[in-house]
């Protein structure tokens, strides 16, 4: 392969795979389950980026199921989303390029929502952090933290080196965190993210003290605490698989709702008129959108606010089918599948987000906007009534 039998794409791969491997110290390739790749969006790949993958494009073809993480835009409704035709011409490029690669066009940073599913100590090779976290720590499987190019790579040739968190031996926990703190809504999960995440930086932790958790809280609970500061894999004694596989470090770390509170006081800006209300970071669920357009059912987002349902095409459908659809659309709600306010091109858009997820503030700061973190109940109403209100 990387003689260039197989073509140029696999010998490009091979050269990054093996180059990666020397750098880490792999003495080996190992076979993947599947791969999402991240890096979709024209915003943040540019001309360069789509060059790149259209010389890949001319003879690369994936091997295993290969899903994507969200583009800049919804791919049917960008104009109801303010994208520009421009803009959309490039995105659809670098889709087509996707696309005569092989990979499946999820554009999802979901795809264990959608048929990627890896099993329990399956090897993968996944970009996107909150999925990585979320496949190492609530699914069992075994991936490092790709990069686009790294995850493409691994999808033409079928392996990845394996080092890193493919090995067990670098999969043990560095520090015990206890939470004495309640967790009530979905925020606080992205709050207790961003208390663990500053306070374990760098390392593996092992979580105690929490009795219940739904997958909805893992998956906010996954972006927040790798996009704060933590490695892409935790244990959750009780609620993680192989919480029980593994011995809890001595060194000990507390959560109180102390700390719960000054992630809020850090995440949230002083701002009370709210210009863009966005759910689904990481991607709605169904039920999430269910508990959406029963928030929202006989109301009307306010004049001079947005109102962003991010979601994967695949539930969308499903909110269709139900019904959903139709009625958060009425109210003046949009759907934006998937995209989502970090890959979008916002920049300068809005002034003020509303949002129930740590990661997404983290992003929207970058895009010049004052965030405001609460539960989806909060969210909802400050896009009805365009402000904030606590
Ligand atoms: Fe997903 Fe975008 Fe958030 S990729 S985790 S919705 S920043």
């Amino acid at each position: 392969m990387l003689d260039g039998e197989e073509g140029y794409a696999v010998r490009k791969s091979m050269e990054i795979l093996v180059a990666l491997g020397d750098i880490f110290g792999a003495e080996s390739l190992i076979k993947v389950g599947s791969v999402q790749v991240a890096g979709v969006s024209y915003h943040n790949l540019g001309d360069a980026g789509l060059e790149f993958l259209n010389e890949l494009a001319k003879d690369g073809k994936v091997k295993v199921l290969t899903t994507l993480n969200p583009a800049g835009m919804d791919l049917e409704n960008w104009k109801a989303l303010g994208i520009s035709e421009d803009f959309a011409a490039k995105q659809n490029q670098v889709i087509g390029a996707f696309e005569r690669m092989g990979i499946l066009v999820s554009c999802t940073c979901t795809p264990y929502l959608i048929g990627n599913l890896p099993r329990y100590g399956e090897h993968v090779a996944w970009s996107e952090s909150s999925a990585v976290t979320f496949a190492n720590s609530v699914l069992g499987a075994k991936t490092n933290r790709e990069g686009g190019p790294s995850a493409l790579a691994a999808a033409f040739v079928g392996k990845t080196p394996c080092y890193g968190l493919h090995l067990d031996e670098n999969r043990v926990p560095d520090v015990t965190v206890q939470v004495d703190a309640k967790l009530s809504k979905l925020s606080e999960w992205g709050a207790l993210g961003y208390a663990i995440g500053k306070k374990a930086e760098n390392k593996i932790t092992y979580i105690t003290g929490i009795k219940e958790a739904e997958v909805d809280e893992l998956k906010s609970f996954c972006a927040s605490v790798v996009t704060y500061g933590a490695k892409p894999l935790f244990y959750m004694k009780g609620i993680t698989p192989a919480s029980e596989t593994v011995q809890a470090p001595k060194d000990t770390v507390t959560i109180e709702q102390a700390d719960i509170q000054n992630a809020y006081d850090n995440i949230n800006d002083e701002v009370s008129e709210i210009d863009f209300v966005c759910v689904g970071c990481p991607h709605c669920s169904i039920k999430e959108i269910a508990e959406i357009a029963n928030l929202i059912e006989g109301k009307k987002v306010a004049e001079g606010t947005e109102l962003w349902v991010a979601t994967s095409r695949t539930a969308k459908q499903l909110a269709d089918i139900r019904g959903y659809t139709q009625g958060i659309e009425a109210a003046g709600g949009k759907f934006a599948c998937d995209t989502c306010m970090a890959v979008a091109p916002l920049k300068g858009r809005f002034k003020a987000l509303a949002t129930t997820s740590a990661k997404g503030c983290f992003y929207s700061r970058h895009n010049l906007m004052k965030t405001k973190m609460g539960s989806l109940k909060e969210c909802i109403e400050a896009a009805v009534t365009g402000k904030w209100n606590n």
